[in-house]
């Protein structure tokens, strides 16, 4: 038997980072950042000097690359040896993720390396398409959204946190022009997987969208 699932899916700035992170140290569960993993891919693409469109170039990146994760000492994202937490967070590496993320070809690679992330006793998910597709036989699932101010907002302040220089006019552009990108994308596009459970964290503290998730689990 595979070990229960809880997918965490939606748009940016939805707040399923933090709420997911929390989630999985409630439960003791394992943790995915999907995402990072899109995001680590972007690292190593333009490391490489790889152009976005060279489509080849990226899948045989993406095939290449050596990526962990560090959960001892916080999170960490080790790409071929380096920490490339700081830069994984950028908002221009999420916009690149966004661009080379529509390819099936790219996502294939990358389904295996999800998949293996679920291990006992349980898993907590994040991403886009971590209900719909890559474990859409989980038993637990929640689209997480909030609206695209408040998702501007929150993401602004994450990175003014982490001492980034952000403007939160051109931040709410890329954040909705990313959004259209993945909600448009003909593979696994954003979208709620028919049994999710829609949450809209727009009105809700951390806290209660943890208490709102944790209800759903213990029924
Ligand atoms: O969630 P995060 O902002 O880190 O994701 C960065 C980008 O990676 C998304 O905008 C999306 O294009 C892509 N992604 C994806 N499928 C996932 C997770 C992320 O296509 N499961």
């Amino acid at each position: 038997d595979l070990p229960p699932v809880l997918a965490i899916d939606g748009p940016g700035g939805a707040g399923k980072g933090t709420v997911s992170r929390a989630l999985a140290q409630r439960l003791g569960w394992n943790y995915l950042d999907s995402g990072a993993i899109y995001r680590a891919l972007a690292v190593a693409v333009r490391r490489r000097g790889v152009a976005l469109d060279d489509l080849a170039a990226v899948v045989a990146t993406a095939r290449a690359m050596d990526l962990s994760f560090r959960t001892a000492d916080g999170f960490a994202v080790l790409l071929d040896g380096d920490d490339v937490s700081a830069e994984i967070q950028r908002e221009e590496t999420g916009a690149a993720a966004s661009h080379i993320a529509p390819h099936p070809e790219v996502r294939a690679v990358l389904l295996e390396k999800q998949r293996a992330f679920r291990r006992p006793p349980g898993l907590v998910a994040d991403g886009r398409d971590m209900g719909t597709v890559v474990f859409a036989d989980a038993p637990y699932k929640v689209f997480l959204t909030a609206s695209a101010e408040v998702r501007a907002e929150r993401r602004y302040k994450q990175l003014k946190e982490q001492g980034l220089d952000v403007n939160l006019g051109q931040l709410t552009l890329e954040l909705e022009e990313r959004d259209r990108r993945d909600r448009e994308r003909a593979v696994s596009p954003l979208v709620p997987a028919a049994d999710a459970t829609v949450v809209d964290s727009s009105g809700l503290t951390i806290d209660q969208v943890i208490a709102r998730v944790l209800d759903l689990i213990n029924g």
